[in-house]
């Protein structure tokens, strides 16, 4: 909802956040938001939207997902999901999220209805997380004008699917999880589970705005919601069964990080807690021109959840990045210059690789010290090096590897080199060099061997 007090607000938060070698946000070639996490065979998986560079308003076509078997190194698997997905909409890929049943992947998305004008939630649905998502229905599974899905199946089998702004709606889902039974039902926000509402926009009832995230947690029912617009924070309920009653917990995130709006998405994963959200931390970054981040935290015995502020080092990593196994190229701790596309045959790499961009992959277990290493290219230019450094961009250099030109930018061939013997973990950095004139090559997986 655009209101007078919103745009007044927005002046004052696009402090630019200056940058320091860090891990958060969790991808640094696109603006990303609105985390929808969920853990699948072994790896947490993020659906995010996806912020147009020097977007000036909620400008979004397609959304993102990213993921990680260590909470610190996210292959970005491209675009699940788009606009184009949905023949009906035409506007505003906004803030969805996935979940699975029977063997399926249900993408329950908000997206603006054309012949309407009204936001309505369409239902993507695809054999594979990660994608394609084709549209399940031909038509919106709800449309009232409000956002933000968020979606639960309860113990029982009940699927209920959570949506709002400004209000707070469910309908439970069919077994088939496109289709729903019963009325649309709007949820009585009172201060007890929802909070009071802070500054200038007093019309709504409660602290509650947008965002909500359902979730199940031991014998407690959360409710996590983005609060008090324009300057968001993140604040929550619980309470013993999905619809309520909510007893109002707090705050967790308080209104922090250069972008007025935050969205919150919370897993377990390996035996800790992650708590995913959005800022503006990145060159360039505010309030639409987003970043998906992330920090681990642990529930108080009680189950309540502490204060957990934004950080740009986000969480330890769990175990190590297997050096002998194939590691794909797009799978990233940090970066800087490079972009990560898709090829004609839909596989994913990084592309637009200039002289001095990097990739950083971190906790990169060597073990007793492989000698080669190799990587699949392709350049339509000159080619290029990939210098590989330890613990930092100015590191000792263990290998350079060059890349020939290939002939293409899909014409794909596997460069190797030797390298010095090195041993145990550290994070490694791919530093790419070659002439100043345009981009070098494209790099689509790499690994090493004895
Ligand atoms: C987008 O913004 C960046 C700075 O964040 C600037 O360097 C770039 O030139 C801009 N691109 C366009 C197309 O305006
Ligand atoms: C969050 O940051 C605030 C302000 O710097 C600080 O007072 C508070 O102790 C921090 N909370 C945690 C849990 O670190």
């Amino acid at each position: 909802m655009l209101t007078f007090s919103f745009l007044l607000l927005l002046g004052g938060l696009f402090a630019s956040a200056g940058l320091v070698h860090a891990d958060n946000p969790i991808a640094q070639d696109i603006y990303t938001t609105d985390p929808a996490p969920m853990v699948h065979d072994g790896r947490v998986y993020v659906f995010t939207g996806h912020e147009e560079d020097n977007s000036t308003w909620f400008t979004m076509l397609d959304w993102r997902l990213f993921s990680s078997a260590d909470m610190v190194n996210w292959q970005h698997h491209g675009s699940p999901m788009d606009l184009k997905t949905f023949a009906w909409a035409d506007l505003n890929a906004w803030a969805g999220q996935v979940i699975a049943r029977n063997g399926k992947f249900y993408f329950y998305a908000p997206v603006r209805h054309k012949t309407t004008g009204a936001m309505a939630i369409g239902v993507g649905v695809s054999e594979s997380i990660t994608g394609p998502y084709t549209d399940a229905l031909g038509s919106p599974l709800v449309e009232n004008g409000e956002i933000d899905p968020t979606v639960y199946i309860d113990d029982d089998g009940q699927a209920y699917l959570y949506w709002g702004n400004p209000g707070l709606w469910y309908v439970k889902l069919n077994e088939d999880m496109i289709s729903y039974s019963g009325d649309l039902i709007q949820v009585n926000l009172k201060v007890e589970g929802f909070g009071s509402r802070e500054g200038s926009e007093t019309e709504r009832a409660t602290a509650f705005e947008e965002g909500p995230w359902v979730y199940k947690r031991g014998h407690l029912y959360y409710m996590v919601f983005a609060a008090n617009c324009c300057s968001e924070n993140i604040q929550y309920s619980t309470g013993p069964s999905i619809t309520g009653p909510r007893t109002y917990r707090g705050v967790i995130m308080p209104t922090q990080g250069a972008s007025f709006t935050n969205h919150p998405g919370i897993v377990d994963f390996k035996g800790k807690s992650y708590f995913f959200y959005h800022n503006g931390a990145l060159p360039g970054g505010g309030g639409f021109t987003r970043s998906v981040a992330v920090e681990e935290f642990a529930y108080n015995s009680d189950g309540t959840i502490p204060e957990i502020n934004m950080s740009t080092d986000g969480p330890a990593q769990v175990g190590t990045l297997d050096t002998y196994s194939r590691q794909e190229a797009e799978t990233i701790a940090w970066s800087d210059g490079i972009e990560v596309e898709s090829a004609s045959d839909g596989g994913i790499h990084v592309a637009y690789i200039n002289n001095d961009d990097y990739i950083k992959v971190k906790g990169v277990a060597f073990g007793k010290g492989p000698s080669k290493f190799s990587a699949r290219v392709s350049s339509a230019s000159n080619g290029g090096n990939i210098e590989l450094h330890l613990k930092s961009k100015d590191g000792k250099i263990i290998g350079t590897c060059s890349v020939p030109p290939t002939g293409g930018w899909e014409m794909w061939e596997t460069t190797s080199c030797s390298i010095s013997n090195t041993e145990s973990t550290h994070d490694l950095f791919f530093i790419f060099t070659g002439d100043d004139t345009g981009y070098l090559f494209n790099f689509d997986w790499w690994q090493f061997s004895q």
